[in-house]
């Protein structure tokens, strides 16, 4: 998944140190520093949005296996992707990160996977192009199989079940039998994993994301779309740059693969946990299951057990940040999460919906500039701008999401901070769950093609609009 360089560095994995016979606190009795070997600590925390497993020696017996099997990335390769985030956090790079709201078991299949590469690998061209800027890809891809609900249960036709909490914990059908947390769905979840992991590997390292092939991720798509259009045009230009740099005798490595890495959000902590093991270089303890990992908004408490298990990770870490977050939260989890500050480790996805961004993001960036922490600001414009539309349809407006991303760029440049990149949920496909875009798509369309598992998806053409208005906004902070 990642350029040959990152494989160069791939390190011997070391087998899991077991929790049980690690002990839950350091010989001194004092919490060890990030990266730390006190691997159960979070154990002792409370510990939110857990699914109420009906069988818990099934769980036992599951989370063992996982525990036994082998890592999905390697230590070296986060490592990789912290310096990458490193040059985010710098102002020299611009993260793109983006996939599906909820992967499903059913959607591991290869056109599905090659459907998101080509929108991620056709919007990261536009802004690379377009901003003259590096783009740091991370896929919501591979591993994204939980979810965090406001309500624990949901009532349809005044019949109560457990809300569904991802592929990896029950499923998507209103039933008992569906709605029942089952542990085995978790072992199922790693083999999807692997199964996306193994296809994001072969088509960036094997020819498919070279960039000579500009012009054939959009072949499906051109015709009918005005951002497919405009996308070709861009491709015709890198044509051209490419042939001239040919005949130029230049043809560089660097543009044969892509280099992209995988994320979820870190929510069911058995599973992460037992995924997790102890690189032999270092002595750190690192999550295998993705490249990075983030804590949610519902799981960001500062004494809570998913901030705790990211405090012990080697990984790169996003949280994300919504509107009642305070400076005094903020400031508390830079210092748990990034005592060392180092930069990359440590990346805020701030998620505060179009008309509250410029109101409330200004004081979090006063507070983390004045106390001098090098985090990666980034945006995620859909978590706050989602809404039901008056025919039930849970929706988002794309211009909601342009507006918020418009107040994220307005934020940063007055403050004189880097507005470091995008966190948003996308498909490959041409869905029709966000009214908006270039389409016009209106509320009574979204039955159409609403198929997504959780919540409302940017669609291809979407997708890529928004590529073209943030290149644009980043190039030009007047646009
Ligand atoms: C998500 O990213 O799908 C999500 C649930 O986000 P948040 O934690 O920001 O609500
Ligand atoms: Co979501």
């Amino acid at each position: 998944m990642t350029a040959t360089a990152s494989f160069k560095r791939q390190v011997d994995q070391s087998p899991r140190l077991d929790h049980t016979a690690a002990g839950r606190s350091s010989p001194s009795g004092q919490p060890e520093p990030t990266g730390g070997t006190d691997r159960a600590s979070w154990r002792d925390r409370p510990a939110g949005q857990q699914p109420d497993w009906p069988d818990r020696d099934q769980l036992a017996a599951v989370t063992a296996e996982l525990a036994g099997m082998p890592p999905l990335v390697f230590a070296g390769e986060c490592d990789l992707l912290t310096e990458r985030l490193a040059a985010v956090t710098r102002g020299e790079a611009f993260l793109l990160q983006g996939g599906d709201c909820a992967e499903t078991f059913a959607g591991a299949t290869a056109a599905s996977v090659r459907a998101k590469l080509q929108t991620l690998l056709q919007m990261a061209v536009v802004l690379t192009y377009g901003a003259s800027v590096p783009v740091v890809k991370i896929g919501r891809m591979a591993g994204q199989f939980a979810k965090p609900r406001s309500r624990a249960t949901e009532v349809r036709d005044r019949i109560e079940l457990p809300a569904y909490r991802g592929d990896a914990v029950n499923g998507l059908d209103f039933s008992a039998a569906a709605r029942q947390p089952d542990p085995g769905r978790l072992l199922r979840a790693y083999h999807c994993s692997a199964v996306t992991l193994n296809l994001c590997r072969a088509f960036t390292t094997g020819g498919y994301a070279d960039l000579h092939q500009v012009h054939a991720w959009n072949q499906d798509f051109v015709a009918d779309s005005p951002a497919g259009q405009r996308y070709e045009r861009l491709a015709g230009e890198i044509d051209r740059a490419l042939s001239f740099m040919r005949a130029c005798g230049a043809d560089p490595q660097e543009l044969r693969s892509v280099e992209l890495y995988s994320s979820h959000e870190a929510l069911l902590l058995d599973y992460e946990d037992a995924l997790t093991r102890i690189d032999s270089r270092t002595g750190r303890a690192y999550d295998t299951s993705a490249h990075f990992l983030w804590i949610g908004e519902r799981t960001r408490a500062a004494d809570g057990a998913h901030v705790e298990f990211a405090r012990t990770i080697g990984n790169p870490i996003g949280v994300k940040i919504g509107p009642g977050t305070t400076p005094a939260d903020l400031l508390g989890l830079i210092g748990t999460l990034n005592p060392d500050r180092e930069p990359g480790r440590l990346t805020l996805i701030t998620r505060m919906g179009a008309d509250r961004i410029r109101e409330v993001l200004p004081p979090l960036v006063r507070a983390v500039a004045a106390d001098c922490a090098p985090v990666a600001w980034v945006c995620d414009p859909m978590h706050g701008n989602t809404y039901e539309a008056p025919n039930g349809y849970k929706t988002r407006h794309f211009d909601d999401v342009l507006g918020e991303l418009h107040g994220f760029f307005e934020v940063h440049r007055d403050l004189g901070t880097h507005p470091g990149g995008i966190h948003i949920e996308f498909t490959g496909d041409n869905v029709t769950e966000c009214v908006g875009g270039s389409h016009d798509l209106a509320a009574g369309d979204l039955h159409q093609r609403y198929e997504t598992a959780c919540d409302p998806r940017l669609n291809r053409s979407q997708a890529l609009d928004l590529a073209f208005t943030v290149a644009d906004s980043y190039r030009d902070p007047a646009a």
